[in-house]
């Protein structure tokens, strides 16, 4: 069912603005095409519109007392959440239409079911999308700068960024790593939780906020844990939730490239979400390679795609290829080697740059619909 009737936005040009539309685009109008086309992006411009609300619905808990409350009217929300309920009313009223909330005429209630909570209030929840509306907002937010970057070519670095991202980034992606990291990631690779359950060294590079280092680090006790990551601000952030987790003494944060951190050798290092972020993925995973003990694994975490770019037309390809041309592609170009790999490369083009760094073994060795896991040795 498309999201309006073509039969609704008919009229929508006279034919005088027909004629005048075909003449500037010099085209004849297929004013059918036309319909439909118009059809998808009231569609997609209402997505955005309701973006902030989300955004908005998430910082002031509105969801959350949806949840807890169950149906209520603007005013009863308003009252539980400490809101005016004049706003309240709005934002329900654009949640209803985008159909994140349900409402009922006859009770003037407004009801989040369980399964739009998993979206908007369950952090667990693999499929919570919180983090990822925090991360587009921050794409807004850097707009300006990342339009000029296109002309110039010289990228924008991670650590350029709107200070927001680093904190969206980590909460985009915590969902999954807590889903899927130790139940089906770790125990898809040869060896490596035997290694990490009797005691191992583990350096997490590009580890971020730290979130997947600690992951690990409270499920294998025996085992030590480094972090690194070229962003400060991002390890001084992975070194507070370390302390305050009681793990400072078995995980460690440093600021250090991909390239060149120290420590090795390692028994077990891991890459999650920033391979392609970097400018020389080839020379940090012959760094990688090199830092293993001789019968080490490596595991590199990537978005899911396919080789080819019209197999990644859908809604997951969208998403990333929005967030690769806005971060992770102009990331890499601003660093040294901008080899532009991009956060859509998929298995060919990632196993052609572990190949080039010397990895001898590779395979997928887990995938979801977000995310391709590999194992290298
Ligand atoms: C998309 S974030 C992923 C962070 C974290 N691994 C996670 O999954 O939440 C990419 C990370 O790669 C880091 N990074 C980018 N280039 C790097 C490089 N050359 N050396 C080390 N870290 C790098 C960034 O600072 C950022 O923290």
């Amino acid at each position: 069912m498309p999201f309006i009737q073509v039969s609704e936005i008919k009229g929508v040009f006279s034919p005088e603005q027909k004629a005048e539309t075909a003449s500037s685009v010099q085209a004849p109008i297929n004013e059918t095409k036309l319909n439909a086309f118009v059809g998808k992006m009231l569609g997609d411009v209402g997505a955005v519109a309701s973006a902030v609300n989300v955004i908005v619905g998430d910082r002031l808990g509105l969801y959350r007392a949806l949840l807890d409350g169950g149906p209520q009217t603007p005013q009863q929300l308003a009252e539980r959440t400490g809101t005016y309920e004049r706003n309240i009313r709005e934002w329900l009223a654009n949640q209803a239409a985008s159909g994140y909330v349900e409402f009922d005429p006859a009770s003037g209630q407004f009801n989040l079911p369980a399964e739009h909570a998993a979206i908007f209030v369950d952090e667990n929840s693999p499929v919570n999308m919180c983090g990822l509306f925090d991360t587009l907002q921050t794409l807004f937010i850097d707009e300006p700068v990342l339009t000029e970057s296109f002309r110039s070519g010289r990228g924008v670095g991670w650590d350029q960024h709107n200070t927001a991202l680093f904190a969206a980034t980590n909460r985009f992606f915590t969902p999954s790593y807590k889903a899927h990291l130790l139940a089906e990631w770790l125990p898809a690779l040869t060896g490596v939780e035997e290694k990490l359950r009797t005691g191992a060294r583990v350096a997490d590079v590009g580890a971020g906020y730290g979130t997947s280092t600690q992951l690990m680090a409270q499920a294998f006790p025996n085992s030590q844990f480094a972090g690194f990551d070229y962003h400060a601000g991002s390890v001084e952030a992975a070194k507070r939730s370390a302390q305050a987790a009681g793990l400072s003494s078995r995980v460690h944060f440093d600021v250090a490239s991909a390239t060149d951190f120290p420590g090795g050798p390692y028994d077990f290092i891991t890459c999650f979400d920033c391979i392609h972020d970097m400018g020389d993925p080839v020379g940090a995973l012959e760094h990688i390679r090199r830092s293993l003990t001789s019968d080490g694994t490596f595991m590199m975490v990537e978005p899911a795609a396919k080789d080819r770019l019209e197999d990644n037309l859908n809604p997951v390809g969208r998403i990333f290829y929005g967030i690769s041309s806005f971060i992770c592609t102009p990331a890499s170009l601003a660093q040294e080697g901008a080899y532009g790999l991009g956060a859509q490369a998929g298995v060919a083009r990632l196993t052609d740059v572990l190949g080039k760094a010397g990895f001898e073994k590779i395979r997928v060795a887990a995938q979801t619909p977000f995310h391709l896991v590999f194992e290298a040795r």
